[in-house]
């Protein structure tokens, strides 16, 4: 099972501290969001667990081994992308795959089948023998999340995959990102947009000011977060319009505090966040048959969460 760990990891840099005791252990096949405003300690943190800097005092460990002491072992199934590398513009795809697979040392008998592999991941292969430097910033990053993959990684460290990219080429980042999940992969992706950390990963991992702030499923953190007496948003839509009587039944549910038609078919739903309440309300949605086809927690809620979070731990 892929993991990586730290233990009381912290880099310092005269008396500041970038990374301060970090201790965290992740495990199996999933993807977690590595969240924190700029100057978090995000980029630090990957760094440290590539032994591109070493740390001031702890460990960073990848499936089992130091990175540290072991760096060979350690990142031999890790793959990472920290600080995207420019591409020499007139390169394919394919050449400049074939140099990264040559440094990292991949066996010259599989180097083409692994590109042909990695393209495919990161849904390039149309373009793999056209020139680099006529793709969009979102299509460069997609080759270097390939070269990434090269290497066969169980674990894949990606350092604000989106940053610098314009709408589109986020979406087409993002969309890659949630692609590459799948059995014995563990992916950590950083960034300090939660909206982007809530689409793509399973569990978040908070960090402000070199601190872990907390570790937990996206869900737990928010339910955390809003503590008790705390009013979640519930963006609910129907398929077909729903109308008064039933209106009225919703807003009559326990646990909701109001109700609001955005449109015939679309609720937001204000109620008192707690799980067991979360799942009392969608049960109760559900059972009135009035054709919900999705329900989900407001980004805006979840924002106001990490707001407030990060103001605390000033
Ligand atoms: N080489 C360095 N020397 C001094 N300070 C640094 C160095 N690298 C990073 N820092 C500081 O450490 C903090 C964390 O940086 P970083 O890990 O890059 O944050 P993030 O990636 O979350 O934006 C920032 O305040 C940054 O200025
Ligand atoms: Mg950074």
């Amino acid at each position: 099972m892929p993991s990586i760990e730290a233990i009381n990891l912290s880099k310092r840099y005269g008396s500041f501290y970038a990374l301060s005791n970090l201790s965290i252990k992740i495990e199996g096949s999933k993807c977690v969001g590595y969240l924190g405003p700029n100057g978090a300690g995000k980029t630090t943190t990957l760094k440290l667990f590539t032994d591109m800097i070493r740390p001031s005092e702890g460990k960073a460990i990848i499936n089992g081994m130091s990175v540290h002491e072991n760096k060979k072992k350690a990142l031999e199934h890790c793959g990472a992308l920290i600080e995207s590398p420019e591409i020499y513009p007139s390169f394919t795809p394919r050449e400049a795959l074939s140099m990264v697979a040559e440094i990292r040392g991949v066996p010259h008998s599989e180097i083409y089948k692994r590109i042909d592999e990695v393209l495919a991941e990161v849904k390039m292969v149309e373009w793999a023998d056209k020139r680099v430097g006529k793709f969009s910033k979102g299509m460069k990053q997609r080759i270097n999340i390939a070269a990434a993959l090269l290497s066969e990684p169980n674990v894949v460290l990606l350092d604000e995959p989106t940053l610098g990219l314009d709408p589109r080429g986020m979406t087409e980042v993002r969309d890659i990102v949630k692609s590459l999940k799948k059995q014995n992969r563990l992916i950590l992706m950083s960034s300090h947009l939660l909206n982007e950390i809530s689409e793509i990963c399973d569990e978040v991992a908070l960090i402000d000011h070199g601190k872990l702030i907390i570790y937990d499923t996206i869900e737990n953190v928010i339910a955390k977060f809003s503590g008790n007496g705390g009013v979640e948003l519930a963006e609910v839509i129907l398929s077909r319009p729903i109308d008064d009587s039933q209106l009225k039944i919703v807003s009559s549910l326990s646990s909701v505090v109001s109700t609001e038609e955005v449109n015939s078919t679309h609720l937001n739903i204000k109620f008192n966040s707690d799980r067991e309440n979360q799942e009392r309300l969608l049960f109760d949605l559900v059972s009135m048959r009035i054709g919900v086809i999705s329900f989900r927690l407001s980004s805006s809620a979840l924002e106001e969460t990490y707001l407030r979070v990060i103001k605390d731990t000033v």
